[in-house]
């Protein structure tokens, strides 16, 4: 019987998107196997905090609410910190030392990343932060299924999928896959058919793997100098369901619309661009949502039984051993 994989491994994984929580605002949800809440302050630090309250148990998402710089339970108003501290409890006498568990959170380029251990230590590695600079707003999508953030993040080095199940011809590995800690990544080329306004277009895509719950994609069409940045987040929340959210941006700077048809140089750049750009969008749903069928009704066999041109699915797994500290691990960067 092949050994599933444990559903919670460590790293860092999307809980949203910044634009998503306002301030004031608190909402809920399972993530990693909890109910927790995220919440965002009157000073706009955004919190990710276990939901039930450290008192008697009440779910700060059935009628908590932000106060100022704290959230306040609504079974007996106590208030904690975004430590997880609690500073105040209505009846006047000193506030009881036991702490609501707070997740690392970070905020960057539009996402709320958050960091999860079992054991609730502290990141030893990051995200990296990118340039936003010149990039479009993330146009964003996500789905909820049955699947697992180790299996999602397979699809980037499954040299033989692409073909079969998403129709990608001359798929070709442009340089060895690279692991360095919790980081890996690997370049690779391949064509899609009526890619850009009804154009075959061949696409060069730079993965950039950090963990297993956070992945951003370069891809460049040199034909016409599109490029584009896709962000794979796939989040546990409870059981074997995950959240995997799809972000996409693009940068219009280098974009040669005339060399897609010569009388778009009449047409405004900046209709073709978010034409483009709706475009790209719209194929990168279609072509995650493919996989679903697999994802869903699969079993993680281990060890598989790989043929040449599988593409460094090996070398893969190999890596992603490092995220699950409780069980084994070589190697662990992971807490
Ligand atoms: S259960 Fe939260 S204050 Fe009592
Ligand atoms: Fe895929």
């Amino acid at each position: 019987m092949p050994r599933p994989l444990p559903p919670y491994p460590t790293g860092w994984y999307a809980v949203g998107f910044s634009d998503e929580l306002s301030t004031g605002a608190l909402t809920h949800f399972a993530f990693m196997g909890r109910e927790v809440v995220l919440f965002r302050t009157q000073a706009g630090v955004a919190t990710l905090m276990d939901a039930y309250c450290p008192h008697l148990g009440a779910h700060f998402g059935h009628g908590g609410t932000v106060q100022g710089e704290r959230i306040r339970c609504p079974f007996h108003g106590f208030e904690f910190d975004t430590a997880g501290t609690c500073q105040f409890v209505p009846y006047g006498t000193k506030p009881p030392k036991a702490k609501a568990h707070v997740y690392p959170l970070k905020e960057q380029h539009g996402l709320l990343m958050a960091y999860f251990c079992p054991d609730g230590a502290a990141p030893t590695w990051e995200v990296p932060t990118l340039d936003a600079t010149g990039w479009s707003p993330l146009a964003r999508h996500h789905w909820d299924f049955r699947g697992h953030p180790q299996e999602t993040t397979e699809n980037s080095v499954d040299m033989g999928h692409f073909p079969v199940i998403h129709g990608y011809t001359n798929v070709a590995e442009l340089r060895d896959i690279v692991v360095n800690g919790p980081y890996l990544s690997t370049r690779y080329k391949m064509t899609r058919e009526r890619a850009m306004l009804g154009r075959a277009v061949e696409s060069e895509f730079d993965v950039h793997v950090h963990g297993l719950g956070y992945s951003f994609v370069d891809i460049v069409v040199p034909q016409f100098n599109w490029r584009s940045r896709l962000f794979v987040l796939a989040t546990p929340t409870m059981g074997d369901k995950i959240r995997l959210r799809v972000a996409v941006s693009a940068h219009p700077e280098a974009f040669v619309p005339a060399r897609i048809h010569p009388l778009l140089r009449f047409v405004p750049r900046a209709l073709i661009f978010n034409a483009a750009f709706k475009g790209t969008f719209k194929g990168i749903r279609h072509d995650v949502s493919q996989d679903f069928k697999i994802w869903q009704n699969k079993r993680y066999l281990s060890p598989p039984m790989l043929a040449e041109g599988d593409g460094p699915v090996g070398k893969y797994r190999r890596w992603a051993r490092q995220f699950y500290p409780e069980t084994n691990a070589p190697a662990t960067a992971s807490c």
